[in-house]
This record gives structure tokens, C-alpha cells and sequence, in this order.
């Protein structure tokens, strides 16, 4: 049983509570450009409200949802059934902290999507994943990413060290997550062979939505776009 389990129902009226929409809107940032998404790979999307809405938007696109909780994954279900899309969603019931399973598709995802989930994990669990998801996605495949963060400069920096720190006390009460810090992501994804192509920022820096890429594709996109100017 996942700490999670427990939060799976007041999950999302505790987030509202917290941050109102803030946390919606940046998971919901990138989906009017994911509407052509074929395979998704959702990782500890929680209860499911990005899941369905996908699937939803995206009415051609399967998926497949992993988490360590059974209680997010029932959420996630229900929601997906909500929108016609339970035919469209696989999902496993799996702690992600050593990275993929080998058993999933190799170059088969266009979308891999963590919201809220790499702050979870420590560097080297990041690495785990960042690695194998490179081998599970296409060559055209996009990543979108959100999660907190802690702007390097301006009135924001002190205000979210301190709620980043206050986060990680009250969800190692909550779940136990050993996680204590927000993991560098970006260098490792970059190393891994994904390109950050955009990246929003709300809330004074605290929260950010990255769009990322395979870089070989980002740089075949950047090379065109540069010829064309
Ligand atoms: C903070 S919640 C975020 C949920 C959702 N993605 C969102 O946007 O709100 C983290 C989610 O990741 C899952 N999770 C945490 N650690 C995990 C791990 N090591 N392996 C797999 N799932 C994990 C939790 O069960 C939970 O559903």
C-alpha cells in the first residue's frame, strides 16, 4: 500500500484548498498543442484529471498510467470512464523509483507526461526514468513537465524555499515520501536526449510547465525554423 492511498479522494479539494487553480492550470498548460498525441505515458499522474482530460481532447490517443498508488490509479480509472476513454487506458500499480519496466514498448510513446511527480524523487530516480523513457518514446516525442520550483533570483526565491520545504514536511507526514528536495531535472533530461522547448512559469517562479522534446528532433525543428528566417 502507497502513502498516497490514503490522499487519493481529498487529493484535489486539498490542492484547491492549498493553491486554488494554480496547479491546474499549469498541468493543463500544454494540452491544446497534445490534441494529436497517439501513445501516452502518464507517471504518477495522481487522480487522473490530466489522464482524462487528454484523453478526452485527444479522442485518437490510448494510454498507459503508472503509479505506486492503487488508490490515485482507481481515481484515474473512474475519471477515464467518465469520459468514454476506459478502453483507452492501461494502467500498473508500480513504484517508479528504479525506473521503467522493461516490459513497456521500446520507441512506441509520443507523450510522456509527469506532473508533480519528479518532485518525488531524488536525482538518481529522475536519471532512472528520464533514461528509460527515452528508450520507450518515439523520435518525435514530447514530454511535459510540472512541478515546483525555486526561482534562482527575485522577491519569490526566499517565500518558495520555504513552501517547498513546508510541501515536503507535510507530505513525508501524509506518505512517508522520502524525497526532501526537488531533484535538478533539467541537466538530467538534457543528458538523457531531451531539449526543453518552452517553459512557463507561474506564482513568481514557484511553479513552471516545461514542454521538452527529443533532442534530435528539436534540433532537426530549430535547423528548419532557422533556414525559413
Ligand atoms: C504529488 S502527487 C501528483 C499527482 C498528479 N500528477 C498531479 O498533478 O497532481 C504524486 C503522484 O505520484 C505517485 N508517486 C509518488 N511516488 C511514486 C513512486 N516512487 N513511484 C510511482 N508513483 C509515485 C503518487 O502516488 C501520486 O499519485
Amino acid at each position: 500500500m502507497s502513502g498516497f492511498d490514503r490522499l487519493a479522494k481529498p487529493y484535489r479539494w486539498m490542492e484547491y484548498l492549498s493553491f486554488g487553480t494554480a496547479l491546474e492550470n499549469c498541468r493543463f498548460h500544454f494540452l491544446p498543442v497534445l490534441r494529436n498525441t497517439r501513445h501516452a505515458l502518464l507517471l504518477g499522474d495522481g487522480d487522473g484529471r490530466f489522464t482524462a482530460a487528454l484523453l478526452r481532447q485527444a479522442t485518437a490517443a490510448d494510454a498507459v498510467a503508472i503509479d505506486a498508488s492503487g488508490g490515485m490509479l482507481h481515481a484515474l480509472k473512474k475519471r477515464c470512464a467518465a469520459v468514454g476513454a476506459e478502453r483507452r487506458i492501461q494502467t500498473f500499480c508500480t513504484a517508479l523509483n528504479n525506473g521503467l519496466s522493461e516490459s513497456l514498448p521500446r520507441n512506441h510513446f509520443d507523450l510522456i507526461v509527469t506532473h508533480f511527480f519528479l518532485d518525488c524523487l531524488n536525482d538518481a530516480e529522475v536519471e532512472h526514468i528520464a533514461h528509460d523513457a527515452a528508450l520507450c518514446a518515439t523520435a518525435d516525442a514530447r514530454w511535459v513537465i510540472s512541478d515546483f520550483h525555486i526561482p534562482d533570483h527575485g522577491a519569490m526565491r526566499l517565500p518558495s524555499r520555504l513552501i517547498v520545504r513546508l510541501l515536503y514536511l507535510a507530505f513525508r507526514l501524509l506518505t512517508g515520501l522520502r524525497a526532501q528536495q526537488l531533484p535538478t531535472h533539467g541537466p538530467i533530461l538534457h543528458r538523457n536526449g531531451w531539449q526543453m522547448q518552452q517553459q512557463q512559469t507561474s506564482l513568481g517562479g514557484l511553479l513552471i510547465s516545461e514542454l521538452w522534446q527529443r533532442a534530435d528532433n528539436a534540433n532537426i525543428a530549430k535547423s528548419i525554423k532557422s533556414e525559413l528566417q
